[in-house]
């Protein structure tokens, strides 16, 4: 495994628009970007951008709001009604070499690589073979790449 950067930090909320709010409003931050929808995960997203060092991004919070209750982040709420930490995103080189890794060490990695929020490949592997965080690995975007 080739540990890139910590991209973002997924977290569930059962009111997108409030969540927005808070990190306006409480936190400060100034650069949100417009939510979408993501069919294939059944959740309405938007980030938090952050700011790095020297002008650089930052670690973005990646809001989930579900758009079906019968969907893997409306079962987490429901579990979880305040929403909070879902899951915690590495880059990594290449997801496919990375997948490998994970399988060879016996890790339960969640499905085949898709496209994610980002735009790039991206699988989850099971929090219980992770310290307990759902943890999603991603494909570092290319330069010059919106995400
Ligand atoms: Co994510």
């Amino acid at each position: 495994m080739k540990l890139g950067r910590l991209n973002h930090i997924g977290v569930a909320t059962p009111d997108l628009d409030a969540s927005i709010a808070f990190y306006r409003d409480v936190m400060g931050a100034n650069d949100i970007t417009e939510p979408f929808v993501l069919e294939s995960q059944k959740v309405r997203v938007c980030f938090v951008n952050t700011p790095g060092e020297n002008g650089t991004a930052g670690t973005q919070v990646e809001l989930l709001q579900p758009t079906e209750a019968d969907s893997a982040v409306g079962k987490w709420l429901a579990k979880n009604p305040l929403g909070g930490q879902h899951h915690i995103c590495f880059e990594v080189p290449d997801i496919h070499v990375a997948r490998e890794e994970f399988l060879a060490l016996g890790k339960q990695v969640l499905g085949e690589p898709r496209i994610g929020a980002h735009g790039t490949l991206i699988f989850f592997v099971h929090p219980k073979d992770m310290g307990g965080m759902l943890t999603e690995i991603m494909e570092t975007p290319k330069a010059g790449a919106a995400h």
